[in-house]
């Protein structure tokens, strides 16, 4: 029998800390080999000559069969989101379990789990939506479900149905504490945004582009401000998740300054798009409607300095997928009259890492470690999966990504394989692609083509974050 179910031969090994030349053996799913030449005692072998071999990379933040309100279907499932996701280089992703109100967390986990189980391409985790925090959701339910691994939850300070009020967002992070889980917040000020789409609504301006009128930076700022505050009381990490601009990621520095554990998180849009992007003819700017929205090339600069000196943590993709169709209201019964009918959120779990590979390892902005570090290792840490999950060693998963990093392509909806039908980066021209991709040993994409069409990623019960120092209840 062969020493190896797997060698990966020939290839560049980068993993956050290293870029070493060498072969790399894996068996029963696992990495148990790394050496200049392993041979070719294998059942299969891959030549990686001139490729680059990176962990994974773990999308921590994508949202699949959520319900997005009346007559909305978000345009990927499980299949079809992971299957693009392993199209990316992605191994893994941490997709959000969302709480309807009323709902117990364990009825809304039940549901996803039935829509993710036999039908993801990647290995999945999931986060809590908490929007209906009860008294016996922060006493029991929720300090027992992260003792079973669901170690994060999100929390909305805007959004209609799923915000917060302060003393709410208090007693979740007050969970938070307890028990060593890591909240995240989307940190948006909900009455200034409805102040002013009211506003604009009355004098006429209801254009997609007005999706970004009605959310301007001070409204990012000042929950942004607000969340690091309440944070602070509490006396609790938190992770301020897809910022998008300058005076965000001061509040987050600030923070940092006076101690406290803040963690940052930024996406491809806030790196790339502008809010002009909205400016679309007819509905066009549908396809850009995400929120925080893209903003200017100062903020895009801003975004990129945070990416390159560690104020970002992790970078990811928070892929909302809606179709075009949708979300321009051509379906839509009566019209979709104003910006604020249009779902928010955009595709991108395919093209998350071409477009930090391209625009920041090929043009010089960050080294290959960073890359990985800000893709794969720095989710795991901060969602309790390292070490098995985010590195290339011994006794870590075998979840690879193999790179050529001289392939140029430019992105076309075609290359993604995702349920939607655009994609907000179509016609950009990117160096560097994943070309195979190996989830716990087993490969998923060879070459850029689907190895099989069933689906084997298994769902990963998870650790407390190693960005949290342990609390004392569960030490
Ligand atoms: O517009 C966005 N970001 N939609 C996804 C939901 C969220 O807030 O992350
Ligand atoms: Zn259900
Ligand atoms: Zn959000
Ligand atoms: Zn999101």
């Amino acid at each position: 029998m062969a020493e190896f179910d797997l060698i990966l031969r020939g290839g560049t090994v980068v993993t956050e800390a290293d870029t070493t030349r060498c072969d790399v053996g894996i068996r029963n799913g696992k990495i148990v080999a790394l050496a200049d030449d392993l041979g070719t005692a294998a059942a299969e072998v891959i030549d990686a000559t001139g490729k680059w071999i990176l962990p994974g990379g773990i999308d921590s933040h994508v949202h699949l069969s959520q319900p997005s309100g009346p007559g909305i279907k978000m345009a990927d499932d499980f299949e079809t989101g992971t299957r693009s996701a392993a199209f990316g280089g992605n191994t893994m992703v941490l997709p959000f379990c969302l709480q309807q109100k009323g709902q117990s967390l364990r009825e809304a986990l039940k549901h996803y789990h039935a829509e993710a189980d036999g039908r993801c391409y990647t290995d999945v985790s999931f986060h809590l939506i908490i929007s209906d925090p009860s008294e016996q959701l922060l006493g029991q339910e929720l300090p027992a479900l992260v003792q079973d691994g669901y170690t994060s939850f999100k929390v909305f300070m805007t959004y209609e149905d799923l915000r917060l009020s302060d003393l709410e967002l208090l007693q979740v992070m007050d969970v938070g504490r307890s028990t060593g889980a890591l909240v995240m917040v989307h940190a948006e000020n909900h009455d200034a945004i409805r102040f002013l789409t009211e506003r604009l609504e009355r004098e006429g301006r209801t254009a997609p582009r007005h999706h970004a009128t009605s959310r301007p930076i001070a409204v990012e700022r000042e929950a942004t401000h607000r969340a690091i505050s309440l944070a602070e009381i509490v006396d609790v990490p938190v992770m301020i998740v897809h910022v998008s601009n300058r005076e965000a990621i001061e509040e987050i520095r600030r923070g940092r300054q006076k101690g406290l554990k803040i963690f940052g998180e930024t996406c491809p849009q806030y790196l790339v798009l502008t809010e002009s992007d909205l400016d679309g003819l007819n509905m066009e700017g549908a396809k850009y409607v995400c929120s925080p929205p893209p903003r200017d090339q100062e903020s895009q600069d801003a975004c990129w300095q945070g990416i390159e000196d560690g104020t970002f943590d992790v970078y990811s993709s928070d892929h909302c997928p809606f179709r075009y169709e949708d979300a321009a209201g051509k379906l839509a019964p009566n019209g979709r009259t104003s910006f604020r009918w249009i779902p928010n959120g955009i595709p991108g779990i395919a093209t998350r890492l071409p477009i930090l590979f391209s625009e920041g390892v090929v043009k010089g902005r960050i080294s290959p470690q960073r890359f990985v570090a800000l893709t794969s290792t720095n989710h795991a840490r901060a969602y309790g999966l390292y070490p098995r999950k985010g590195t290339i060693a011994i006794g870590a998963d075998a979840d690879i990504a193999i790179w050529d990093p001289a392939r140029t392509v430019t992105i076309t909806h075609d290359l993604l394989h995702d349920g939607c039908d655009y994609t907000p980066y179509e016609g950009m021209e990117i160096t560097g692609w994943p070309i195979t991709t190996i989830v716990r040993g087993v490969t998923v994409v060879l070459d850029g083509e689907l190895v099989s069409n069933k689906p084997q990623g298994t769902y990963i019960p998870r650790e407390l974050s190693e960005f949290v120092s342990r609390p004392v209840m569960l030490s």
